[in-house]
């Protein structure tokens, strides 16, 4: 059985588990992160602007919506499992592309189950904020991510194409 997750908002207590997943996802060759970590420079910077969005005082012009990064601890050890970024609204790069979730997990903690539970968790909190629907995206060449949102009952609705000529295949989940 996989082991629990919870979600918590980052703080200065998580910055070795940070650059420690930063780290084993280089070492694995991934260099592009999901799930909130897509632009990190330095951790006090990252923090900042983290804690800042939680709050409501700052929004990432980019989607323009209510949006926030969340850690996935495993309850029983507090490790860092992975990363999930909730957006939750609408505007057109989030309906057209990014969706309102976007999450990931560490390369040595894959193929565990987590981030089935991590999706259900976030669909959960886009349900308490108000959601009735949620949408899912992932590249057209993601095949671990695309089988995760068929696997849990995600209804493909079509593919769209984002500005550079990338393929985004785009899943909807009822909460
Ligand atoms: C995609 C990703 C989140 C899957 O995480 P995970 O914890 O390994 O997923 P799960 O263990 O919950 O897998 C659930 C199902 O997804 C499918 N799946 C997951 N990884 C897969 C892979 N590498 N190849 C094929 N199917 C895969 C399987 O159907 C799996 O069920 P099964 O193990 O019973 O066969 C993970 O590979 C990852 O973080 N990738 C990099 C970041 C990323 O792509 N994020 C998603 C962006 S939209």
């Amino acid at each position: 059985m996989t082991d629990s997750l919870i979600l918590v908002q980052p703080g200065p207590e998580h910055e070795a588990a940070i650059l420690d997943y930063i780290a084993e996802h280089k070492a694995a060759g991934e260099h592009k992160l999901n799930g909130g970590l897509g632009d990190f420079v330095d951790y006090a910077s990252w923090l900042d602007r983290c804690q800042r969005e939680h709050a409501g005082l700052w929004r990432d012009p980019e989607w323009d919506v209510p949006s926030g990064v969340f850690l996935a601890l495993r309850e029983c050890d507090n490790r860092l499992i992975g990363l999930m970024r909730l957006r939750l609204g609408d505007s057109p790069k989030v309906l057209d592309f990014d969706g309102h979730i976007g999450s990931g997990i560490r390369p040595s903690e894959r193929r565990k189950g987590y981030a089935s539970q991590l999706l259900a968790l976030g669909i959960a909190a886009c349900g308490r904020a108000g959601m009735t629907r949620v949408l899912v995206t992932c590249d057209h060449d993601n095949a671990a991510s695309e089988a995760l949102l068929r696997k849990a009952g995600g209804r493909f609705e079509d593919t769209r194409m984002e500005p550079d000529g990338n393929l985004i295949h785009r899943f909807w989940f009822e909460v």
